[in-house]
């Protein structure tokens, strides 16, 4: 059962914002749990794809949602976390442009949104847990005693986002790439469905010009765990 008395830290964000390597850094700083609740969003739509429900079959994105079959295994410093989807790895799978932007046509249904919270919730196990998401300090965990907001410039967010796919070794144009994630704001900004914004009691910090380092620094000021 999750306990209301664990500390959380929330990181909400767009994508590109840094959050996912913030968080991956806290998390392990404090030897703290970790929730990458954007990988559930993937996985929803991945195995969607997988089992052959479309996208606009509310009902059957909602069993899918339900009834992941998924586990998350700890890698050793500086490598993403290993994603277990019905047995297989997808660590690679769900970070795909694709897939992040399939994520987020499922997570505009709140039924979907409804069938993941608890699993969410869940994460929530002593020592502490750092969530990463769009609505983990809105919505998911609203009692959380640190929110952070993380934003940059869409074109900041971009030119990270390059360098990522290049690294991988993947070819990529970076307007196409600028207007996908001008898109994929607007989608998360403007649904009913908890949409992406900062909660009242969230602390602000624009990554933009920082270095990871830099905004590590200011979010464990932030939260008072310096
Ligand atoms: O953080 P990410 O890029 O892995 O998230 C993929 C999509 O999932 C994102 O475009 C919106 C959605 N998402 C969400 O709606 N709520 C969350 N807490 C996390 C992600």
């Amino acid at each position: 059962m999750a306990e209301l008395s664990i500390p959380v830290i929330t990181i909400d964000g767009p994508g590109g914002s840094g959050k996912g390597t913030i968080t991956q850094m806290l998390a392990r700083r404090l030897g703290w749990h970790l929730l990458d609740s954007g990988a559930l969003y993937r996985l929803t739509a991945l195995a969607a794809l997988r089992q052959g429900v479309q996208f606009d079959d509310e009902a059957g994105l909602v069993r899918v949602a339900a009834s992941l079959d998924v586990s998350f295994e700890p890698t050793p410093a500086g490598e993403p976390v290993k994603v277990i989807l019905a047995g297989e790895d997808v660590t690679d799978d769900i970070r795909t442009e694709g897939c992040g932007d399939n994520a987020s046509r499922v997570a505009v249904i709140q039924a979907v949104r409804d069938a993941l919270l608890q699993r969410q919730r869940d994460f929530r196990q002593a020592p502490g847990l750092v969530a990463d998401g769009r609505d983990m300090g809105t919505v998911v965990f609203p009692d959380a005693p640190t929110k952070i907001f993380l934003t940059a410039s869409p074109e900041e967010r971009a030119r990270r986002r390059y360098g990522q796919l290049k690294d991988a070794g993947l070819s990529v144009n970076i307007d196409a790439l600028l207007e996908e994630i001008r898109a994929r704001d607007d989608r998360d900004m403007n649904r009913s469905a908890a949409p992406l914004k900062p909660a009242e009691d969230a602390q602000v910090i624009d990554s933009t010009g920082l270095s990871i380092e830099e905004v590590l620094g200011r979010v464990i000021a932030a939260a008072g765990q310096a």
